[in-house]
């Protein structure tokens, strides 16, 4: 057979043409990919940074008077493409007037029904490789703070990881030490030994860190913003550098009228307490030495409910007895004992109660309750444990007596509320041992010899003295087992065994 020479241009032209079409066609597709990751930035979990610089964002703003706008202006005169993000719980009301640009965004933290989860994450909107938080009524000038803030930033070499602008306001920035304990639901503030780096600030200050870290926080934006942030960096131990540069206010005061402040301070309040409730925090140490409560009191229920199984769900949690009722348990205790002494009743510190007085002079850090030993004749001694029989009694001072219905023993409430208790368990003697008719499923609740009451010995405890049987030791050990004083260990060790070694070096 013999190919024309037309013929074989004729091939050739059909394999090039062949050749051609799958070249595009491969392309085609390529681009059709490129194309959906452009338009499905949600199919990730989170949008890898792509740009170097920072991202300006603005979290904390009164809806009622606010210079949101010109703060995103003043950004904008100095770098017209500046990203900067406004990140509001809702939709703020009267609305927000943003300049009308590409790299400004308004987002609502709020999930909408009718949106995809990612709509309301700010992290969706921040494609920068570093972010500013940025409070109102800041104004830039000439020398760029924002491009000198990430020039110190990548100096520093990753040495801290926040670096902080002041921003001059009536109130100077403060630099000082916070140390956060969840396991005993503290906040522990104090004046920092450096003027310039720190574990938190107090003040009005610019914040520049990496993008990736703020939102690997577990709440990256919660308000109050920097009383939150130090929060959780301090947990992850971070610090924060005071810089020498500083931005200044175009409002001082920010709020134009009392009233207004009013409502501001008010709210600042209130997101405060949902953000201590949120992080479980109940005692605030400040760092003139004040103290802050936000747990349970007289008039609200004990912040923990019935305990199963010896173990109150907190230790479940990771956490001890919230400071709160043990403080309202050591005032109960105190208050107790003072009416079984006067009133002659012979009481002794029983169980756990005995234990934490013999460890450390104070209620054991888990323990949910006070136990006490009294002697059973000398009940009629007491008005209120006489009277109980027939109903519980709440007493002058809002403690309510009453008869357990679990048993024979007796039961001294914080109050008609809170229902932290302390326990009274009547004994009596028998050829020569203490002994009594109910029983609980508890190791330590044994007969004892009663020599161990004769004497009863005083023993510092939970800020008073109270009194014990004497050689406590042999007595513990008599119920607990040998070693128990020193080797501290849950009520209920089959369940929740695994003690922090904290507690280990705690007493
Ligand atoms: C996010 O935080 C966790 C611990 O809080 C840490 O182990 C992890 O390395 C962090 N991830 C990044 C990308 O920084």
């Amino acid at each position: 057979m013999r190919i024309t020479f037309c013929q074989g241009v004729l091939a050739l032209a059909i394999v090039i043409n062949l050749l051609i079409l799958f070249y595009v066609s491969r392309l085609q597709q390529r681009m059709l990919h490129r194309h959906r990751d452009h338009v499905q930035p949600s199919s990730r979990l989170l949008p890898v940074p792509q740009k170097l610089g920072v991202t300006v964002i603005i979290r904390e703003f009164e809806d009622f008077e606010n210079y949101v706008p010109d703060v995103v202006k003043s950004f904008l005169t100095q770098k017209p493409e500046q990203p900067v993000m406004v990140a509001a719980d809702t939709l703020p009301y009267p609305p927000l007037v943003l300049p009308d640009a590409p790299n400004v965004q308004l987002v609502i933290l709020k999930p909408a029904p009718d949106q995809p989860a990612h709509v309301s994450r700010p992290e969706t909107y921040v494609k920068t490789e570093y972010v500013a938080l940025v409070p109102d009524g800041v104004k830039v000038d000439s020398t760029r703070q924002l491009d000198r803030m990430l020039e110190e930033f990548k100096a520093n070499q990753g040495r801290v990881q926040m670096l902080a602008a002041p921003v001059q306001s009536l109130a100077p920035l403060r630099c000082v030490n916070l140390k956060v304990s969840l396991r005993t639901w503290t906040a522990e503030y104090s004046l920092a030994p450096s003027t310039r780096l720190c574990t938190a600030l107090k003040g009005d200050a610019v914040i520049l860190l990496r993008t990736k870290d703020l939102f690997n926080l577990s709440t990256p934006l919660a308000k109050p913003l920097l009383t939150s942030l130090f929060i959780q960096t301090s947990l992850r131990g971070w610090t924060v550098r005071i810089l020498d540069i500083s931005f200044s206010s175009a409002h001082q005061p920010l709020l134009s009228s009392s009233h207004n402040q009013w409502k501001a301070e008010n709210r600042a309040k209130a997101s405060r307490l949902q953000l201590f409730r949120d992080f479980g925090i109940k005692r605030v140490l400040l760092e003139d030495g004040k103290q802050q409560w936000f747990g349970c009191s007289k008039e609200t229920s004990r912040c923990f409910g019935t305990v199963h199984d010896d173990t109150p769900e907190y230790l479940y949690q990771n956490r001890w007895t919230p400071p709160c009722c043990l403080q309202a348990l050591r005032e109960t205790a105190k208050y107790v004992i003072n009416i079984l002494e006067t009133s002659g009743v012979r009481y002794w510190l029983e169980g756990g109660t005995l234990l934490g007085a013999a460890r450390h002079q104070d209620i054991i850090p888990w323990d949910y309750d006070v136990d006490l030993g009294i002697y059973l004749e000398d009940i009629p001694n007491c008005d209120f444990l006489r009277n109980v029989e027939s109903g519980s009694i709440v007493d002058e001072k809002g403690f309510v007596w009453e008869k357990a219905i679990e048993g024979d023993f007796y039961r001294v409430q914080y109050s008609e509320h809170n229902h932290l208790h302390v326990d009274l368990w009547p004994f009596y003697p028998k050829n020569g041992l203490m002994t009594k008719d109910t029983w609980m499923d508890h190791r330590q609740d044994v007969e004892f010899p009663e020599h161990f009451l004769k004497p009863l010995l005083p023993l510092p405890f939970a800020g008073f003295m109270a009194l014990a049987p004497n050689n406590h030791r042999s007595f513990l050990e008599l119920k607990f087992g040998a070693g128990v004083i020193e080797n501290p260990e849950y009520p209920n060790p089959a369940l929740k065994n695994c003690l922090p070694t904290a507690a280990g070096t705690a007493h």
